[in-house]
């Protein structure tokens, strides 16, 4: 690691947005409060930003969005009765989330965009470079993606954001970046765009919600006007910000699912519980059932 280069110690998770793909069940219950099989998505994405090396999350949450806070607190009355009841590894189970990070909630009290969602947490970051991990977004990897993302930002001292591969039709539903490629999976990003037509798209590589930003980021978005939707866009912040600092991207390694998507987020859940030795084979036999009445 380079001595200048300050250790990434906190993420930002933005939590705030209306998760209007997910109605009706998204009315009263936070999207990120949604099981994949019997974990909340917005504890695999901690549990990421954990297993990556951060102490501190911010997360960035909104009215009617308690429960996300209340699920990283301890609750005491379940873990006492369920140790009253002799049942200490249920108890460990609650006990283990409440311990899992620091948690520092600030509310953006409009949803204005994923932009304007991380300005919120510059109170918490100060001049510190740090991780933003987007909560309906689960990367599968040995090596977490948000480490990966830390690794290059080390050997390289500057902003990194993840980006893959995509399908040229499916440009509009990302920010879209170009730039010199520098090595099989590193680029040099000179030019982003939000969720462009597959005809205006500049390439392919598609960002899916893991970034490593300076705090420069934070200028850079009180310089973006409303983008795409009347929203600030962080992906129009992140093109300022590559014009004045260098900005790369890093074709992680992993799976990843959109679970703010329905079809996104059938395909995590069958992938998470496949992965589960207890669960797989009851999960297959239900597949096969299914699929021989179809
Ligand atoms: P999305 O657009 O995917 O999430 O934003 P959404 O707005 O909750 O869902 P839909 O599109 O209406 O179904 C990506 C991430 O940015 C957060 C969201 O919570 C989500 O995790 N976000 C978005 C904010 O925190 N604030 C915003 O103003 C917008």
């Amino acid at each position: 690691m380079k001595t200048s280069i300050q250790r990434i110690r906190k993420a930002v998770i933005p939590a705030a947005g209306l998760g209007t793909r997910f109605l009706p069940a998204t009315k009263a219950v936070p999207k990120e409060m949604i099981p994949i099989v019997d974990v909340p998505m917005i504890q695999h994405i901690i549990e990421e930003a954990v297993r990556s090396g951060i102490e501190d999350v911010v997360l960035i949450t909104a009215r009617h969005k308690e429960a996300i806070e209340n699920h990283f607190d301890s609750n005491y009355e379940l873990e006492d009765t369920l140790d009253k009841r002799q049942k200490e590894e249920l108890a460990e189970v609650s006990r283990r989330v409440g311990r899992l990070c620091n948690l520092i909630s600030i509310r953006q009290k409009n949803p204005a965009g994923l932009g304007h969602a991380v300005l919120c947490a510059e109170p918490a970051i100060g001049n510190e470079p740090f991780a933003v991990l987007l909560g309906d977004d689960l990367i599968d990897a040995p090596v977490p993606c948000t480490r990966q993302l830390i690794n290059i930002y080390e050997q390289e001292g500057s902003s990194v954001v993840g980006v893959m591969s995509i399908p040229p039709q499916d440009t509009s539903k990302y920010g879209v970046v170009a730039g010199k490629a520098l090595s099989e999976r590193l680029t040099d990003v000179t030019h982003l765009v939000e969720k462009p037509a597959p005809e205006h798209a500049p390439s392919t590589l598609a960002i899916p919600g893991r970034y490593i930003l300076t705090p420069r980021i934070f200028d850079c978005i009180r310089d973006t006007k409303p983008g795409k939707g009347g929203e600030i866009q962080l992906t129009d912040a992140l093109q300022l910000l590559a014009e004045r600092e260098r900005l790369l991207a890093y074709r992680f390694e992993g799976d990843r699912y959109d679970t703010g998507d329905r079809l996104g987020f059938i395909d995590a859940t069958l992938a998470y519980a496949l992965k589960r030795p207890e669960l797989a084979p009851g999960v297959i036999d239900l597949m096969r059932k299914h699929l021989a009445k179809k």
